[in-house]
């Protein structure tokens, strides 16, 4: 593969609980992706990234491993798995594996011989501490709510948890553990796979004597930001990891990093020798909520300004060195038509527009399955409906902030986690043609409209739209232009008008996206020799360089 190959990816991401049941259990499978494989090839999109499939009790979906070498029994064998990294590569679809390693299950054999001798060879694989008078070693709280610190029972010992209290930290200080750590990840890299999204990165490195803070709440706790997100010293960590796995292999990573402040953002993203391929770009991704908690009962107002703002801003810090991965959606996020569109544009144009703006910028793209068909927000009937273990602490935070249970629900049907993981809606048959049993999860009622055997066949869907930027982006006349183009923002002054050019060599491409409800007009500094797209179809323009922008409208100019 070419050096910086993901520059010209597009990537795919399952979540394969809800893709596709093949074993008639309820559950989404590895050959259930296998079988659709085809199905994300015709999207013309060439890497998948895969949300855990290793061994694990479930807590978290996948997100507290037990076994890293092997794969749950709920998605299939070792041999499922080897079968679909086979079969993606024959199509030129490259698999990136999702890697949890700031944590891992309280049942994963480490733990289990840990928690049996705190003060041994395992122990220290952990943050094992005794507590003090009866109280857990400091004040953190997890960010899926309550003390950060659990008592290993019959014991004076706690251990450290950031999320859930299945999901035990690593202690990375210790060289042993770090060591099993790249061991497993060159296993997987021997098998064909070719990089790894990095889940929950920049909280690997933990405040040296893991001191309490002064608390932000009510419950005397702190968050745990304060002391493990991006902490000093955390660069060698990240430096040692790349070097001794992925760096050497030209494989793509993707960080899920929070916290990584302006000035070092091109440490974690140069092309030349960053930590990683690339990071997510998530500075728009919670404008409603607020840092460090992000308590979805506390909201405010957000405006396309804001998302205009924070997205050139990440731009510009990535700069011409840099490169970020781009993305609306994710397993633990809202659908983007409901998170980044007013009510008068949750429709084909709105959506249309929300591709386009993705699809063009400097940096990878990002689809998360049925995004390319415009599946949306979930209401479900109960909060016992729901799975997702962050909307059930979020709802009984809510409650216990004094909010009703109808209050609390509404919050919930705006930024549960669950909104995104309904089963992939296939076509219009019972449990939207993705399982013949009833499925883990509730299928969003919407499936009659939004399925993807529809938008295949019909010329002007959601589906062909996203087709249509992705062929554009990795196998166009532009491609260069694209995707090595440098970007620069436009007409920034212009309100709800997100605009900007790429540039390369002497070639030049306008995006202007009109992110409101009525009509603008943009003023081009020349005329354009083609239009390349318009999501309405045919662009309106009555003067020379002026063209009259309606509702929602996206168009993409050669210059
Ligand atoms: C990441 C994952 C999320 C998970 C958390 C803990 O944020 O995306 O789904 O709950 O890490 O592993």
């Amino acid at each position: 593969m070419k050096k910086n190959w993901w520059k010209k990816a597009v990537v795919y991401q399952v979540y394969p609980r809800s893709f596709y049941d093949s074993n008639e259990d309820g559950m989404g499978d590895l050959k259930g992706i296998t079988k659709k494989l085809d199905y994300i090839k015709a999207l013309g999109v060439n890497a998948l990234w895969l949300c855990p499939v290793y061994q694990s009790p479930m807590d978290d979906n996948g997100y507290d491993i037990s076994d890293y070498y092997h794969i749950d029994p709920s998605f299939g064998t070792d041999e499922d798995m080897d079968e679909l990294i086979y079969e993606a590569n024959k199509r030129g679809i490259n698999i990136i594996m999702d890697m949890v390693i700031n944590h891992c299950s309280d049942e994963h054999e480490w733990f289990q011989k840990a928690k049996k001798n705190p003060e041994g060879k395992y122990g220290k694989y952990f943050f094992i501490k005794k507590g003090k008078n009866g109280n857990p070693p400091n004040n953190w709280r997890s960010i899926f709510g309550g003390s950060a610190w659990e008592a290993i029972e019959g014991t004076p010992y706690y251990y450290l948890h950031l999320f859930t209290k299945k999901q035990v930290d690593f202690n990375w200080e210790n060289q042993e553990l770090r060591e099993e750590i790249y061991k497993m990840m060159n296993w997987w890299l021997d098998k064909g796979i070719a990089g790894f999204r990095m889940d929950a990165i920049t909280y690997i490195k933990k405040a040296e004597g893991l001191p309490s803070f002064e608390s932000d709440g009510e419950d005397g706790m702190v968050s745990v930001s304060y002391g493990s997100l991006n902490q000093k010293g955390i660069g060698n960590f990240l430096t040692e990891l790349r070097d001794r796995t992925y760096g050497k292999r030209n494989a793509m990573t993707v960080g899920e990093t929070a916290g990584v402040p302006d000035e070092e953002v091109v440490d974690f993203i140069s092309q030349e020798n960053g930590y990683f391929s690339m990071i997510f770009d998530f500075s728009y991704c919670q404008l409603n909520l607020f840092e460090p908690n992000y308590y979805w009962y506390e909201t405010r107002k957000w405006t396309p300004e804001d998302v205009k703002r924070e997205m050139f801003h990440s731009h510009g810090l990535a700069g011409e060195k840099g490169w970020l991965g781009v993305c609306l959606e994710n397993h633990d996020q809202p659908r983007c038509i409901d998170h980044y569109l007013y009510p008068d544009g949750r429709n084909y144009y709105g959506a249309s527009m929300l591709a386009v703006m993705q699809m063009m910028l400097r940096g990878t793209p990002y689809i998360y399955q049925g995004q390319e068909l415009g599946m949306r927000n979930c209401r479900f009937a109960s909060i016992e409906e729901y799975d997702d273990c962050s909307t059930k602490n979020q709802y009984a935070g809510a409650r216990k902030e004094g909010y009703s249970h109808k209050e609390a629900m509404e919050f919930m049907f705006d930024m549960s986690r669950d909104n995104a993981r309904t089963p992939f809606q296939w076509n219009k048959s019972e449990n939207a043609g993705f399982s013949i049993k009833t499925p883990w999860l509730k299928v969003n009622e919407n499936y009659h409209e939004v399925n993807a055997e529809k938008q295949m066949k019909e010329q002007g869907s959601i589906w062909n739209w996203y087709k249509e930027l992705i062929e554009l982006r990795i196998s166009s006349e532009y491609t260069e232009i694209l995707t090595e183009g440098s970007m620069c923002p436009i007409m920034e002054e212009q309100k709800n008008l997100l605009a900007y050019k790429r540039v390369w060599q002497d070639k030049e491409v306008v995006v202007l996206c009109n992110y409101q409800g009525e009509e603008q007009k943009a003023q081009l500094s020349n005329k354009w020799k083609k239009v390349i797209k318009d999501n309405y179809g045919k662009v309106i323009s009555e003067e020379k360089e002026t063209l009259l922008l309606r509702p929602y409208e996206a168009v993409i100019l050669e210059m």
